[in-house]
């Protein structure tokens, strides 16, 4: 049994212009121990697909589908006991730590907090002795428990929000754009640590990030998300070196100029996704477009197993792909 299974996950903001479609039929899987790195273009959904799985949306928010967590739908408990299971379960690191640390209070007071605030019977001593064993782990010296969150650098905070974040010893670890505050030598040590602790709590990860370098060196199985939806997934090896969207092609394109120093983005925007098109989402900005991608949606479908993806074209973007591989070879053996 996957550690979670998410089924058809709909996310939808009121606003004053309309209903947003951000998360728009989301499904995937989890493996224990898995890290599934979650990329797309800014406003693709990533960040309220990681809220809804944590269940800290804004009011504004409608949910529907499944969440099924260690064997239990829990978008079908109530909400307390739903709480508690998915704070204790799954836990959420994000881009700036100090959106989720009080200034008034001091790292330790976060701890007591914590428990508290899960109406854990641990007395003050015994918290602070685990909470001081944490900071160990993430690589803190237990006195900067005492420290107010202004008087740690950006990748102390950081730790220091990892560390509370492995209170309740989570089975899955959301971390969005982690590193993306940091500079290249603490977003090193910071995704080297994410791994480490990965394998000490035996977690799962999703990690969520622009950055496809972090991706390539993280990440088991990647999922690729375009306007509120996923349109591929598969092994990291899938994605980087038998990508099948043509979405996901442009996007590892990108990668590959901005290497060669050419920086070149997609052409075109994601759509608006109040009024998202009634056909593929990426038709408006992709080359291989046919009259059927205007008018009808292309469900994320098996081309490969474990690799999907939802494109009409798949399969004659594989057969392509596969011609242009072996002539390749073929160029290589001349
Ligand atoms: N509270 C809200 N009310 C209405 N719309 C919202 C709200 N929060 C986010 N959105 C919209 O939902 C869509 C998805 O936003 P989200 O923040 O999840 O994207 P993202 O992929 O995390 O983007 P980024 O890469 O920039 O962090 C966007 O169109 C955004 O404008
Ligand atoms: S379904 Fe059509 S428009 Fe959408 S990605 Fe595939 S070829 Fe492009
Ligand atoms: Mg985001």
């Amino acid at each position: 049994m996957s550690l979670l299974s998410v089924r058809n996950l709909r996310i939808y903001y009121s606003s004053s212009r309309g209903i947003v479609k951000a998360v728009d039929g989301v499904t995937f899987d989890i493996e224990r121990e898995e890290t599934l790195g979650i990329v797309g273009e800014s406003g693709c959904g990533k960040s309220t697909l990681a809220m809804g799985l944590l269940d800290i949306l804004p009011p504004s928010a409608n949910i529907s589908g499944e969440i099924i967590l260690d064997g239990e739908n829990i978008l079908e408990k109530e909400k307390e006991y739903l709480r508690k299971i998915r704070h204790e379960k799954v836990a959420l690191i994000f881009q700036d730590p100090m959106t989720r640390l009080d200034p008034l209070m001091k790292i330790k007071d976060h701890f007591l907090e914590t428990f508290r605030s899960h109406k854990r019977d641990v007395k003050e001593e015994e918290a602070l002795r685990i909470a001081g064993n944490l900071m160990n782990s993430v690589g803190l010296s237990p006195e900067v428990l005492d420290y107010y969150p202004h008087e740690l650098s950006g990748g102390m905070r950081q730790r220091a929000m990892i560390a509370l974040a492995l209170v309740f010893n989570p089975q899955l670890l959301i971390a969005d754009e982690p590193t993306t505050s940091l500079d290249v030598i603490v977003e090193a040590q910071i995704l080297q640590l994410m791994n480490k602790i990965k394998k000490e709590f035996h977690m799962s990860i999703i990690l969520i990030t622009h950055n496809l370098g972090i991706v390539a060196e993280m990440a088991d199985r990647v999922a690729v998300m375009y306007a509120g939806k996923i349109v591929e997934i598969g092994s990291l090896a899938d994605i980087f070196t038998r990508p099948l969207h043509p979405y996901t092609r442009g996007l590892l394109g990108s990668v590959i100029t901005l290497e060669s120093r050419e920086l070149v983005t997609m052409p075109g925007e994601p759509p608006d996704l109040i009024n998202p098109p009634k056909g593929c989402r990426f038709a408006p900005r992709c080359p291989y477009a046919i009259e059927m991608c205007m008018n009808s949606e292309p469900s994320l479908q098996e081309a490969v197993k474990g690799h999907s993806v939802a494109c009409f074209r798949a399969l004659e973007l594989m057969e392509e792909r596969d011609i242009l591989y072996r002539g390749d070879i073929a160029e290589k053996a001349d």
